[in-house]
């Protein structure tokens, strides 16, 4: 059995992985400072799969707090999910961004090579991409041109990544660009929380449904797009979790760096997936056309034929899907957030 190393693995997508692997009979250990993240989590997994992995509770830059997990496991590979990832925040903390989220990569990557483990899969992102190129975005276009401090410390990871492959000739790095993950696990037991105000479309959405914000704002219906507002390529974390699956078994038998994009190839505007998610749940969203936020671009998708081709894995649910799956679990937190206040 394949032991797989999740850090960051109790966050959104790192959780949705865990649960994938274990339905596929890996082995999985979780290393997660739970700085974004609740221990709640663990038992979630063990719910839906029936298996409780591994927890570490540690911050993945701590190079001593890293080091049990490579010393006393039997590690075959890592899934690198630990990082921050909230885009406004890193423009005003651009220092925090680089510190954590190069740190922790540049640790990782350390003890793989002082304990030979020698397969290391990125969560990267679209955002790479930058503003300058046209979509679809194949894996060949040039980087940069990038709006963030989290974008680059993606595109700065994703170099050091290529530069390690290139010396250590038995190293496998798979780099995955995601697009818009959104959606939850079928049972409702796992999804995305996050603290505060959303930042990004579906959280918020789920959140005006629940009737925790009243209205949607809409940034910017001026877009150059069929209905004016910002088109992105929304995937259902299960399906974005299953792309691990693949880059792990294709990682097996392959060195050198690989870049896969992990989208479905399909442009959603931001009206489109309002009235997407009126029609799954029967709930009205009240929103508001406000102005562009900045920073923002008119349109992002994937050309996804890549991971077809070669991981032999394509995106497989609709948006109906994702819309019915974020609700169950935004109506689960909520149910839980009741039964708290009236204790
Ligand atoms: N949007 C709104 N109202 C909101 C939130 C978002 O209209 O309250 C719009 C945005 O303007 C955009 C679309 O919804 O057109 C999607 O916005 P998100 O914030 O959900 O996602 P982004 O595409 O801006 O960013 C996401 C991830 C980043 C990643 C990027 C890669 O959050 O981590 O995709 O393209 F870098």
């Amino acid at each position: 059995m394949e032991t797989v190393l999740l850090t960051g693995g109790m966050g959104y997508i790192g959780s949705h992985t865990a649960v994938e692997l274990l339905r596929e009979g890996y082995d999985v250990i979780i290393a997660d400072d739970l700085s974004n993240s609740s221990a709640e989590v663990l038992d979630s997994i063990e719910k839906i799969t029936g298996i409780r992995p591994l927890f570490y509770q540690v911050n993945a830059a701590d190079k001593e707090q890293m080091q049990p997990i490579f010393r006393d496991r039997a590690v075959s590979a890592v899934i690198h999910f630990a990082g921050y990832k909230a885009v406004g925040e890193s423009v005003a903390k651009p220092l925090m961004y680089y510190r954590n989220n190069i740190d922790s990569a540049l640790t990782v990557l350390e003890l793989m090579a002082e304990h030979e483990v020698q397969r290391f899969i990125f969560s990267s992102s679209a955002t790479v991409y930058g503003e300058h190129n046209v979509p679809p975005m194949t894996e060949d276009l040039p980087t940069g041109g990038i709006t963030n401090p989290y974008g680059w410390t993606k595109y700065m990871i994703e170099q050091i990544l290529r530069d390690a492959a290139k010396a250590d000739q038995e190293l496998s790095v798979v780099l995955l660009r995601y697009f818009n993950p959104i959606g939850a696990d079928e049972s409702g037991l796992i999804g995305e929380k996050p603290n505060g105000i959303p930042n990004n479309l579906m959280p918020y959405v789920a959140q005006v449904a629940a009737g925790i914000r009243d209205h949607l704002n809409v940034f910017g219906n001026d877009y150059p797009t069929p209905d004016g507002t910002g088109i992105r390529d929304y995937i259902h974390v299960t399906d974005l979790a299953r792309g691990h699956v693949a880059a792990l078994r294709y990682s097996r038998t392959h060195t050198g760096a690989e870049t896969f994009n992990l989208g479905t190839g399909r442009g959603v505007s931001v009206l489109e997936l309002i009235h997407a998610f009126e029609k799954a749940n029967g709930i009205k969203i009240p929103y508001e056309i406000a102005p562009r936020r900045a920073g923002d671009i008119a349109e992002m998708y994937a050309a996804p034929d890549k991971a077809e081709k070669i991981l032999h894995w394509r995106a497989e649910k609709t948006i109906e899907d994702c819309c019915r799956d974020t609700w169950r679990f935004q109506k689960k937190i909520a149910d839980e957030l009741r039964i708290l206040r009236s204790h």
